[in-house]
């Protein structure tokens, strides 16, 4: 039977990139994928060219950028691996690359820039790469992992899962993960997912139905306390529900049956304005209204409300009160997500109560889980990928140094 120092199942962001560093750091890697191409999630994040980290991570506070049961877990290899060093990483190997919105840093080219880095890596610590290979069974004894797979079984000290989450299964997404913990007791935190738009009553929504496409600043909001979301982002109408940042970074927070919370005009104070308006003008209040808001979406209000087709000046003053306070606290109820075909990440995973925050091994020895499919879920923005490098990172570590 062929023997390697580990086997690592999964070749996306945190599976190659740990294969890379543990074989550079003297371990015998063996990477196993059961799809036909490397990394494919990379090969389409950020529009194809990868926003691989952010600048704004504060690796002291991970609570800021990260949920799960305990977001402090990721503050260990957070800090051990930052933005600022895989950006090392990609100047090294030539690959330029541009900040956006917030701290997001993309590659100025193509996100096949960064698998080919991620692959040079691999090759500089001697990984071998078997894929596409299918993982029948895994097994523990007193050698370490037998893994029976498609081109026969391998041993090795120690296994890492990196298989990911459950989004875009048609591109290889599958609970393999999930299941092995399961199949070594560790516990798994409930799945749900997460950056993804949401959806509402086709009735209840077909006032709003033909807003799609539409797109406005807003404040959002969901939850109270601990935990609570809000954001000031995009939001974008779409023919079932929302979408957009906004409602992408929500979702991760969102729990059914809970309303979001929106403030249509987080920019103007919108009581003072109209009342203003009201004694300047004649205009319908509709009119009016669209000077701050998209036209669309104020005839969309007026549609649903009488109040908006008449002249501003004829309008109660505790008329314009009331319609402020809707404009500023619109409060809705999603009825689901688009789910895993839609979503960027999967929220939940392996329970980090049963994982070292250290070195990302469960407490069945030899056994380690990084990136996605751990209970460790980013804000949309790098952060997603800027776990899997830590995490990845943080475990090749403790695999060079763990006794032979
Ligand atoms: P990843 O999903 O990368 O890799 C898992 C690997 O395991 C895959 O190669 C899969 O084939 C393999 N696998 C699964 N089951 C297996 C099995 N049974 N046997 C063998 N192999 C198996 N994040 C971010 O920070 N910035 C961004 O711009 C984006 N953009 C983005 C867009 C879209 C459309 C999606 C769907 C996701 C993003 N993300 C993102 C999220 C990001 O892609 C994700 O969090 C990381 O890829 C997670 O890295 P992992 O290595 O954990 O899983």
């Amino acid at each position: 039977m062929l023997e390697f120092d580990v086997v690592i199942v999964g070749a996306g962001a945190a599976g190659l990139f740990c294969a890379g560093v543990a074989g550079q750091l003297g371990q015998k890697v063996l990477l196993i994928d059961h799809a036909e191409k490397v990394a494919e999630k990379i090969r389409i994040s950020g529009g194809g060219r990868a926003n691989f980290t952010n600048r704004d991570l504060d690796p002291r506070a991970p609570h800021k950028h990260f949920i799960g049961d305990n977001p402090n877990f990721c503050r260990s290899a957070l800090s051990r691996y930052v933005p600022a060093d895989f950006t090392a990483l990609l100047t090294r190997h030539g690959v330029s690359f541009h900040e956006k919105h917030k701290g997001q840093l993309f590659c100025d080219r193509s996100a096949e820039d960064l698998i080919q880095v991620l692959l040079r890596e691999c090759e500089a610590g001697g990984v071998t790469r078997w894929q596409p290979c299918t993982v029948h069974a895994v097994s523990h004894g007193a050698g370490g992992y037998t893994v029976d797979t498609g081109n026969g079984s391998v041993c090795a000290r120690a296994l890492v899962v990196a298989t990911g989450g459950l989004s875009i299964p048609k591109i290889g997404a599958t609970d393999w993960g999930l299941r092995l913990a399961q199949q070594f007791d560790l516990p798994i935190v409930p799945t749900r997912p997460a950056l993804v738009p949401l959806t509402f009553d086709e009735a209840a929504w077909a006032p709003f139905a033909d807003l799609a496409g539409l797109a406005l600043p807003v404040r959002i909001e969901t939850g109270e306390k601990k935990s609570k979301g809000a954001f000031d982002e995009d939001l974008l109408f779409t023919h079932r529900g929302l979408s957009g940042p906004a409602v992408l970074q929500i979702s991760s927070y969102w729990r059914d049956p809970q309303p979001l919370r929106l403030d249509l005009l987080p920019t103007v104070d919108v009581l003072a304005a109209l009342t203003e308006r009201k004694h300047t003008s004649r205009r319908l209040l509709a009119n009016e209204l669209a000077t701050w808001l998209p036209s669309r979406l104020a005839d969309a209000w007026a549609r649903l409300d009488p109040l908006l087709q008449r002249p501003i000046n004829e309008v109660p003053d505790k008329a314009l009160a009331r319609l402020a306070q809707s404009l500023r606290q619109w409060q809705l109820t999603p009825t689901g997500t688009e789910g895993y075909r839609k979503a960027e990440v999967m929220a939940g995973g392996v329970d980090t109560k049963a994982l070292s925050s250290q070195t990302l091994e469960s407490r069945q020895p030899g056994l380690y889980f990084i990136g996605e499919v751990t209970d460790v879920t980013g804000w949309l923005g790098g952060y997603n990928f800027q776990w899997a490098w830590a995490s990845a990172f943080a475990c090749a570590r403790a695999l060079a140094s763990a006794p032979p």
